[in-house]
């Protein structure tokens, strides 16, 4: 099938992908860590750069927001040629030694069985892992260009604004380190549509730490944003 929403040919997009949620940290990323890159797709917002880090032909995609969206760019950059994707986004902590800025580099996504996922694989549910070489030098570059880095599991949730109290507390008890919306639908569709997937996350906001409760505006994550995609775009 051709892509419908990434209108491109499969010449303007690199084998290497960061992909992430905000098209203003695409733009960041384009403008300020890559070469000559140009703006090659803008159909739905799915905005798609494609330029060059260090000589390496590297395309910074938006996935935007939770499962359905994503797993529609997943899907359409593999269709175009991608042969590895990272992702560089934001979580929230449930660890409360984590603070803003720091950065989690997800060793697995938990996901909650159905859903998007679902309805891929709606008898099982799927080992949501990352390429673990690609993990492995994604921590080696996260711990040297960055420096505070937590290697763990994350929960990938399909609703923000869900209302449980005991949310936190739960799955922080059943080993998670911070929740976010993505990563588990990347994790999935790596493993089924056989392309190499990563994940690094900034911490916007911390839910078990009185204060840190709300998302940092992307401006004030910046300077931590940038340092975790110099290790990205080094790790690819
Ligand atoms: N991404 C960043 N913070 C988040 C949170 N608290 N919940 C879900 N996704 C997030």
């Amino acid at each position: 099938m051709k892509p419908q929403h990434i209108r491109v040919s499969p010449d303007r997009v690199a084998a290497k992908v960061v992909v992430v949620g905000d098209p203003a940290r695409a733009r960041f990323i384009a403008e300020h860590l890559l070469e000559d890159a140009e703006l090659v797709n803008e159909e739905r917002c799915f905005h798609l750069y494609t330029g060059f880090y260090r000589g390496e032909r590297i395309s910074v995609a938006v996935h935007g927001v939770g499962a359905a969206s994503s797993a529609i760019v997943f899907e359409e950059l593999r269709m175009l040629g991608a042969k590895v994707m990272v992702r560089l986004g934001t979580a929230g902590a449930l660890m409360p030694e984590l603070d803003i800025g720091d950065m989690v580099v997800a060793t697995g996504a938990a996901y909650v069985h159905g859903g998007t996922i679902g309805s891929y694989v709606p008898d099982a549910c799927m080992a949501t892992a990352p390429n673990p070489l690609l993990l492995t030098k994604l921590y080696d570059y996260a711990k040297r260009i960055h420096g505070r880095v937590v290697l763990g599991p994350v929960f990938s949730s399909d609703a923000f604004y869900a209302e449980d109290p005991e949310f936190a507390k739960k799955w922080f008890s059943r080993g998670i380190v911070a929740v976010e919306m993505e990563v588990a639908t990347l994790y999935a569709l790596a493993a089924l549509r056989r392309f190499d997937a990563a994940a690094a996350l900034v911490i916007s906001d911390n839910l078990v730490v009185p204060g840190k409760e709300e998302l940092r505006h992307h401006r004030e994550l910046e300077p931590y944003v940038e340092k975790a995609a110099k290790a990205v775009l080094e790790a690819l």
